[in-house]
């Protein structure tokens, strides 16, 4: 029997060729006039999972982008591992900042890719990622080394909030059952140091405005007699941290989850380069919340942040006015414990409260979703763990990070089982960002590790 490394050597340039097709592809979920590429991605998807020896593949309808699932089921009394995906992208705006454009992939080699990256919009958020499963797929059926059964749920609106999939979820309990649930969608501490996420933020999504005057007023004739809505909204929204940048919205913490010593320690040993973070991103010193570090502030910790702010005139030269309305785009990322709609609620109510009353304030939820955490000591977490030990002679260190997936705690809800997080991106990588890359030797560590996941999972399952 070949191993992973033999196959993937033998393979390589055709499994690089085979992503830089589907990179091709702009399936922006966002954005209604890529419809048609978003649809053709998801029967490109299809048509990889069979060739890579599933025995049942399937476009299934939802009341949006479709699911791509795929199975080979070889005994009902082997263990069941079902992956996770997604074939849609963000938008690749702003455009301009792509040094190639954003759908015509390109190999070019950087200073921590030095075998290469492929720069592509999707190339590491998800569908390198995702992709990686499909080779690990071929590779075991190949090679008659799959140890127990596959599902496969590929999805199309992650980016935009994953509404369907609950919808799928609800409807196909049964058919989706499975003992362990692998996704490839985060990252990885750095090249040389595996990591395992064990946990992903929760998010809460608002938007507020606040109105003064029922019309924009002459800044000399009014101004100084009539609240001005922006120096309000940011007042209002200066006054949302303290001198310590923890959050001043009551009960925002009542329920935020403590870190057992061990766990925060383990996640200490991390390697972290506080000259080389400021310098990747060009910032003179570093802020956050008092009392935790720049790892733990980005990963245990919750957050409010404002994604944009509006109103009044921004056109060129100068315009003397006072605006009627400001507007304001917050976002709160929550860790475990904290349930988004009861934050949402208790951000509503203390933006309106502290709102002075020459203002009227309005604050519209729009998406969120639960955070998620999960132990280092199951089943699960342990094949993970022995996987990367065969590919990196290392074990892997616990993550939490920062960002979120909303529908991995949904997960636990319809389908009771664990979820784990091997992911193979870098920080580094740009995802969302202009001129996102993969690196291809993380495209292909990330084929090697995965079947030893499968491996280890079946071998401890089976004698537990
Ligand atoms: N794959 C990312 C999430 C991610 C990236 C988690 C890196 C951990 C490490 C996912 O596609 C994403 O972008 N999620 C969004 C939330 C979603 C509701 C749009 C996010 O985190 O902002
Ligand atoms: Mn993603
Ligand atoms: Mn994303």
């Amino acid at each position: 029997m070949m191993s992973p490394k033999d196959y993937i050597d033998k393979n390589k340039k055709r499994f690089i060729d085979e992503l830089i097709e589907l990179l091709k592809m702009p399936s922006v979920s966002a954005d209604p006039s890529f419809k048609k590429d978003v649809l053709n991605t998801a029967d490109a998807v299809k048509d990889s999972l069979k060739n890579a020896g599933c025995d049942l593949v399937e476009i299934c309808e939802t009341p949006g982008y479709p699911i791509v699932y795929g199975e080979k089921i070889i005994d009902s009394k082997l263990p069941t591992v079902l992956i996770y995906g997604h074939y849609d992208v963000q938008p690749p705006d702003p455009i301009d900042l792509w040094d190639n454009p954003p759908f015509e992939p390109v190999i070019k080699t950087t200073e921590v890719h030095p075998d290469g990256a492929i720069f592509a919009r999707g190339a590491c958020d998800d569908k390198g990622q995702m992709y990686m499963h499909v080779k690990a797929m071929e590779y075991m059926t190949a090679n008659n080394d799959l140890p127990c059964n596959v599902k496969f749920m590929i999805e199309g609106e992650e980016e935009v909030g994953s509404v369907s999939l609950e919808w799928f979820l609800e409807r196909n309990q049964e058919r989706l059952a499975n003992d362990v649930i692998l996704i490839s969608d985060t990252g990885m501490i750095s090249k040389d140091t595996p990591s395992i996420t064990t946990g992903l933020r929760g998010l809460s999504y608002v938007e507020v405005e606040v109105t003064g005057p029922n019309r924009d007023l002459h800044s000399g004739l009014y101004g100084g007699a009539v609240a001005n809505p922006i120096n309000i909204l940011s007042k209002m929204i200066a006054d949302l941290h303290d001198e310590n940048n923890h959050i001043t919205i009551p009960g925002f913490y009542d329920k935020v989850e403590e870190l057992s010593t061990k766990e925060r320690e383990k996640m200490g040993e991390a390697p972290f380069d506080l000259e080389d973070y400021k310098s990747h991103i060009d910032i003179p010193e570093i802020h956050g919340e008092h009392g935790f570090t720049t790892n733990e502030r980005g990963s245990i910790r919750p957050t409010l942040d404002v994604n944009g702010i509006w109103g009044g005139y921004i056109g060129e030269g100068a315009k003397t006015v006072i605006p009627s309305k400001a507007f304001a785009k917050i976002s709160m990322r929550l860790v475990p414990n904290q349930d988004w709609r009861e934050i949402t609620e208790l951000f509503k109510k203390h933006f309106e409260n502290i709102a002075p009353s020459s203002v009227s304030v309005k604050v519209k939820p729009h998406h969120g979703g639960q955070a998620y955490v999960t132990p280092i000591d199951s089943t699960a977490y342990k094949a993970a763990d022995l996987a990367f030990k065969e590919t990196f002679g290392k074990p892997a260190i616990p993550q939490r990070s920062g960002g979120s997936i909303p529908i991995v705690s949904l997960f636990e809800k319809y389908m009771k089982s664990k979820t784990v997080l091997m992911g193979f991106g870098l920080n580094s990588d740009a995802i969302h960002s202009p001129n996102e890359h993969f690196g291809i030797w993380n495209y292909l560590k990330g084929i090697e590790t995965i079947p030893y996941f499968y491996k280890h999972f079946t071998k401890l399952k089976m004698n537990s």
